[in-house]
């Protein structure tokens, strides 16, 4: 009978399988008043041992201040006139109590900084407050954002709150996407985007209060606007500044802003367990999953917030949840999975505010982006495997690479602080107690101290500001690092001896790009490529992938993916075959189907594309080229690229030309079966090994041609050999 039922239960095997993993050892151990205590259990004895308290009880705690804006809260969620639920519920925020307090500081000083919890409403409500006192009849109220998600997402809100279409009066502006008007009077928009505003408005004379968010996070953009907005505010006493912040690096904000007051809104939270492995995780990702349904299936209603490292993670991650649940059937609650990363396409980032429907829990993937950028309400547990992706830079070698690092303790807090927002809320970190006290950094380094400076400096350049090395940083980068951007710009021809902005300089500088991908548009117009160039542009500046590949059809899938690189192309022009069949199919969606090509990211494209075409016009670039011309295709991509070449070595490996070092292909790459002898890479990404992501042979002798400056005969040289003739095909002679 067991055996029967076994055999007409298709699931039989993985629920077996799937049991088998429940019941591996989850360890956790609790801290409570500093005290550490660590304990094995088993996940069927899970719940007895919640029900022993020892993982802390959800506590009777609540403030006068928590229980009025739960009443208001509940008031407004019954309210049935939603112009009057939106007020109620914009009046149960914590910052609401200090509405008048706030104006009043604006008014009287030039610059405010302003100390809130995150989920208290700066961004979304202080706007409004001052739209609502009249400062946007002075000119428009901007508000700047680390990242697109969180402009396009609260600029919607507030649009929302103020009942108005999204893009008249209020809006948003982030790179290839412009969502504003005329008529708009709060503008949400990517702090990049304020830089670049800078080129055509140098003293934001259109703007009355400009505050810059976020800024804890100190992007390399935020910290350069920095420098931007205090110099302005010395000769434009009318206009108001605001730097808001969600930890207490208020003093030093203070401080550099020539000791503007602090105004501070007292925090509202609920307490967070926060719970600890008992020995370091393999697997993180495995060992999230196993803590998302271990709290499903063993703690009480809320949601849970997973932070994870990026988009790829993010959809393993999805994929393995619902492997792991589909087999579980009935037996559980229902799962919501709500995914949140940069590329999310925007209809889809709604999912993760929709209130969850009872009986089921909401699981949200996110990125960072959920660490202060965006407040989701309801968020009760939070599992922080104790990583992000950031960028790292070697100046010495010119390197620069994506690279998975723990995060740091001030992070770590903010992550947990997630869980306490609506209510009493466990942080389970995938780490042990001993690696958080010992092995996490105090403070994130600030992203200027490890990023390529190459595209701020070019813009910091055409803003006219030359004397780089007295620019009036907070934390200033590495001397060595400002001099190799210089360097770089110097050898792309951006800029002269003298480091002064040549004329290629400044039309590199028209573009939203780096200085790499600008000097590659330039140069096809020399090459009479700017037809195709703007499209590898654009292919390469969607982030992600185009490539579908699901699992189930991985083999139909790389075959279909084949086609495109046939002949052995490279990776760039295998990116413009694609644009290039899909177009001739009119932009068809099945198309994309049958190919396993993501619409998505094609139609990203295609807007990137327009954008540059626009953008290139304007500079006079004429567009002309020829799809099969590939030899001048890559020409114009190594003009930009010549940095990044790299060299075949013996054992099949690569080798970087200037300041070796060992690289090697992607497995994605479409050069892999080929190995030519010499290529130029878009980007380097460092997982198990350094790998270059997007090649394209090259020819050695072109690298003098375009980059002399850079390259010598003696560079390209082989081995003592002379020059090689014709193609660098497969292997060594
Ligand atoms: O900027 P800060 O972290 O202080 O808060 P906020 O982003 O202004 O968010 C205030 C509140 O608005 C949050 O607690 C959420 O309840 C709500 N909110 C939302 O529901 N949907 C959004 N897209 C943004 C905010
Ligand atoms: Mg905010």
């Amino acid at each position: 009978e067991p055996e029967d039922a076994e055999k007409a239960n298709p699931f039989a095997e993985q629920e077996k399988w799937e049991a088998e993993q429940m019941r591996r050892q989850i360890k956790v151990g609790a801290s409570e008043k500093g005290q550490q205590q660590e304990y094995d259990f088993l996940f069927d004895d899970a719940i007895d041992f919640i029900k022993s308290g020892i993982m802390g009880g959800e506590g009777d705690f609540e403030t006068a201040e928590i229980a009025k804006e739960k009443e208001v809260k509940e008031r407004a969620q019954k309210s049935k006139n939603e112009h009057e639920r939106i007020q109620l519920e914009r009046a149960a925020l914590p910052v609401y109590p200090y509405r008048e307090e706030f104006l009043k500081a604006v008014e009287e000083h030039q610059i405010v900084i302003i100390v809130a919890e995150t989920g208290a409403g700066k961004t979304t409500q202080l706007p409004q407050y001052l739209h609502e006192a009249g400062y946007s009849k002075l000119g428009k109220i901007g508000c700047t954002q680390p990242r697109r998600v969180a402009a396009m997402s609260v600029s919607a809100r507030v649009a929302n709150e103020m009942g108005v279409k999204l893009g008249n009066e209020v809006g948003y502006s982030i790179r290839f996407e412009d969502c504003t008007s005329d008529k708009t009077i709060i503008k949400y928009m990517t702090d990049g985007m304020l830089l670049r505003e800078f080129l055509s408005e140098p003293d934001l004379a259109s703007y009355s209060v400009m505050m810059i968010d976020e800024a804890h996070e100190r992007t390399l953009h935020t910290d350069i606007l920095f420098g931007l907005v205090k110099d302005i505010a010395r000769f434009r006493p009318d206009l108001k500044l605001l730097i808001s912040s969600a930890t207490m690096d208020a003093e030093k904000f203070s401080e550099y802003f020539d000791y503007a007051p602090i105004f501070k809104v007292p925090g509202r939270r609920y307490p967070v367990d926060i719970l600890y492995t008992k020995a370091p995780e393999a697997d993180y990702i495995d060992a999230a999953i196993v803590t998302v349904l271990h709290v499903h299936a063993t703690q009480p209603a809320g949601d849970i917030l997973v932070f994870l490292t990026g988009q790829e993670e993010i959809e393993a991650c999805e994929e393995l949840l619902k492997q792991r649940t589909r087999g579980l059937g009935t037996r559980i609650a229902e799962i919501i999975i709500a995914p949140i990363y940069a590329n999310l396409p925007s209809d889809m980032q709604a999912k993760i505010f929709e209130p969850t429907p009872e009986g089921a829990r909401k699981v949200v993937l996110a990125t960072n982006i959920a660490e202060t950028s965006l407040t989701i309400d309801g968020i009760k547990y939070v599992i922080d495997p104790g990583f992000v992706k950031q960028n790292s830079y070697n100046p010495r070698s010119g390197m620069e690479s994506l690279i998975i690092t723990p995060v740091s303790k001030a992070s770590a807090n903010q992550r947990a602080g997630r869980a306490g927002r609506t209510s009493p809320g466990k942080c389970f970190r995938l780490y042990t107690a001993w690696s958080f006290e010992n092995e996490l950094e105090d403070n994130t380094v600030p992203e200027i101290q490890r990023t390529n400076l190459g595209n701020v400096v070019l813009m910091l350049k055409s803003l006219g500001i030359h004397d780089l090395m007295n620019f009036d940083f907070m934390d200033p980068p590495p001397a060595e690092t400002l001099l190799r951007a210089l360097e770089s710009l110097y050898a792309l021809g951006s800029l002269n001896d003298k480091g002064e902005l040549t004329k290629l300089g400044r039309r590199m500088a028209e573009f939203p790009l780096d200085p790499m991908l600008s000097k590659m548009l330039l140069a096809s117009e020399t090459y009479g490529v700017s037809d195709q160039i703007a499209t590898i542009c654009a292919m390469v500046s969607i982030g992600g992938s185009v490539f579908y590949r699901p699992k189930d059809k991985q083999v139909f899938a790389d075959n279909a993916h084949k086609n495109f690189s046939r002949g052995n192309v490279g990776d760039h022009i295998a990116l413009l075959n694609v644009f290039d069949q899909w177009a001739e199919t009119n932009f068809s969606t099945q198309w994309c189907f049958e190919n396993y090509v993501q619409v998505r990211s094609m139609k990203r494209a295609r807007d990137i594309r327009d954008q540059l075409v626009g953008l290139m016009e304007r500079v006079e670039i004429e567009m002309t080229g020829d799809s099969s011309n590939h030899d001048n295709i890559r020409k114009s991509i190594a003009a930009g690229y010549f940095y990044n070449t790299s060299k075949l070595q013996k054992d099949g490996s690569y080798k970087t030309v200037k300041n070796p070092q060992s690289v090697h292909l992607h497995p994605s790459s479409s050069l892999l079966q080929v190995l030519p002898r010499w290529v130029v890479y878009h980007e380097l990404v460092l997982t198990s090994k350094e790998y270059m992501r997007c090649v394209s042979e090259i020819k050695p002798d072109w690298l003098v041609e375009i980059a002399p400056h850079y390259y010598s005969k003696k560079d390209i040289l082989e081995d003592g050999k002379k020059l090689p003739k014709g193609k660098g095909k497969a292997g060594m002679d």
